[in-house]
């Protein structure tokens, strides 16, 4: 079952020129890891531009589930009041993590050195998703588990009565599982060593240090290791969440290929870690300025300016794939619109994602009249040029907000109105994005189920 209870179908037509400013809402990443993080420190944190979006929303009941005061006071402005690290109680209900693979890795994280038990599960999407890779790690910690066969959700965790600092190689690509055996280990007495060969966003590791916690990061000769000392009490903070790339990535890509665009894109997360689509679309030709470079939180933001550019295909290099890993669906789509072929590596995650994005991302491409080619892990477009791209299908978004968003934006541009089956998942990640995808001009028309 991939489809949502009560589909709302949209298409996107050909539109004239995008301008304005498109104001993009909190990272997810940031606002997950506020909320755990508040739920954890001794007092009361602070958070102002939390992402109020499905996915996080959960976060913050799950972390009243576990105790923690959690308020909001007004608009991505909210209280967390924390009980401490192993100072969550047991919840008395099964805890429903929705779509968010995001706020259920980090928080099986979160609880596993606690002597408590908690079940999670999700929508049909994340009841699909492994978790496995999160689970086998927690148990050197001294967690146990029982899951549905391959690790699938619904999961009962029993954090570990007796915990145990750990020394563990993080084998997958995955922000989610380095950061669950990150906040694992605050819980353990003793220093905990994760490491990972590639050079994944790096959220966790600087909130934690903002938390106070005793935390030091050895550069490897492949990788880092983040080293972590647990049962070390957090310290509140104040945390201003700045705006999310991976939403920005949507504005971004439309204002390149519908002609005679100008866009603002202010106080975006620039984070080196997250910026790999912007480095990818420069190398295509794009028009992409930054300007008021800042720092905010101990991130780097800045306003992005992007105006309409002429495209040409690219070689995307898998060791990229961790700094855009959301964002491959909309490069996708700028790939189509560009000249030549474009052809990106390393992209095995995907097929974990909220769909198996690498097939979902070429089904949606094919269906539109371009010719694309999948391997496990590799996706080759062959661009159409600024005014070439078919467009005319309903794709098939699988419960993938990202998928769905990506799809309306080739909708602006392309020849023929393209649609999707169900915007009603974007909720999940970005709730205002048709309504500030219409402030700029996209032309979005409600369409029968
Ligand atoms: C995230 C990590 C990535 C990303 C997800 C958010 C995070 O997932 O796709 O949207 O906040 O740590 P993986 O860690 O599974 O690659």
């Amino acid at each position: 079952m991939t489809s949502s209870a009560n589909p709302r179908p949209l298409r996107a037509r050909r539109s004239g020129s995008l301008r304005g400013s498109a104001a993009v809402p909190g990272d997810k990443s940031i606002s997950h890891r506020a909320l755990i993080l508040g739920a954890l420190a001794v007092g009361e944190t602070t958070i102002t531009g939390l992402l109020e979006a499905e996915d996080v929303l959960n976060t913050a009941g799950a972390m009243r589930s576990f105790g923690a005061k959690v308020s909001r006071t007004g608009p991505g402005a909210w209280r967390v009041h924390g009980m401490g690290v192993g100072g969550w109680g047991e919840p008395d209900h099964v805890l429903d993590f929705g779509n968010s693979g995001t706020g259920s890795r980090l928080v099986m994280g979160a609880m596993a050195t606690t002597p408590i038990m908690a079940v999670f599960t999700g929508d049909s999407s994340l009841r699909g998703r492994p978790m496995a890779r999160v689970l086998d790690p927690l148990l050197a910690f001294g967690a146990s588990y029982v899951a549905r066969a391959r690790g699938l959700m619904p999961v009962t965790l029993s954090g570990a009565d007796r915990p145990i600092a750990v020394e563990q190689h993080v084998a997958v690509a995955s922000a989610q599982v380095k950061s669950a055996l990150l906040l694992a280990a605050l819980g353990a007495p003793g220093r905990s060593r994760i490491s990972q060969s590639e050079l994944t966003r790096d959220h966790t590791e600087k909130m934690l240090a903002a938390f106070g916690a005793e935390i030091e990061v050895e550069q490897l000769e492949k990788g880092e290791a983040v080293h972590v000392t647990g049962q070390v009490e957090l310290t509140p903070c104040t945390v201003d969440v700045p705006r999310d790339p991976s939403s920005a990535a949507f504005a971004l890509v439309a204002a390149l290929i519908v002609p005679g665009s100008d866009v603002r894109i202010p106080a975006v997360l620039l984070n080196p870690r997250r910026t790999g689509l912007i480095t990818t679309l420069r190398e295509m030709g794009a028009y992409i300025a930054v300007e008021n470079e800042r720092e905010s939180g101990g991130e780097a933001i800045g306003d992005l300016i992007v105006r309409s550019s002429v495209l040409s295909g690219v070689e995307v290099p898998p060791d990229r794939a961790p700094s855009m890993i959301d964002e491959y669906p909309i490069l996708a789509v700028a790939a189509a619109f560009a000249q030549g072929k474009t052809i990106m590596r390393g992209l095995e995650e995907l097929r974990v994602k909220e769909s198996d994005r690498l097939a979902a991302i070429a089904a949606g491409l094919k269906a539109n009249g371009l010719t694309t080619s999948e391997t496990h892990d590799t996706l080759t477009v062959e661009g159409r040029g600024p005014d070439g791209v078919p467009g005319g299908a309903r794709v098939v978004t699988h419960m993938d907000h990202r998928i769905a968003m990506s799809f309306l934006c080739m909708g602006l541009a392309a020849k023929n109105p393209v649609s999707v089956d169900d915007i009603s998942m974007i909720a999940t990640s970005f709730p205002e994005f048709e309504k500030l995808m219409r402030d700029l001009g996209a032309d979005f028309q409600a369409v029968n189920v």
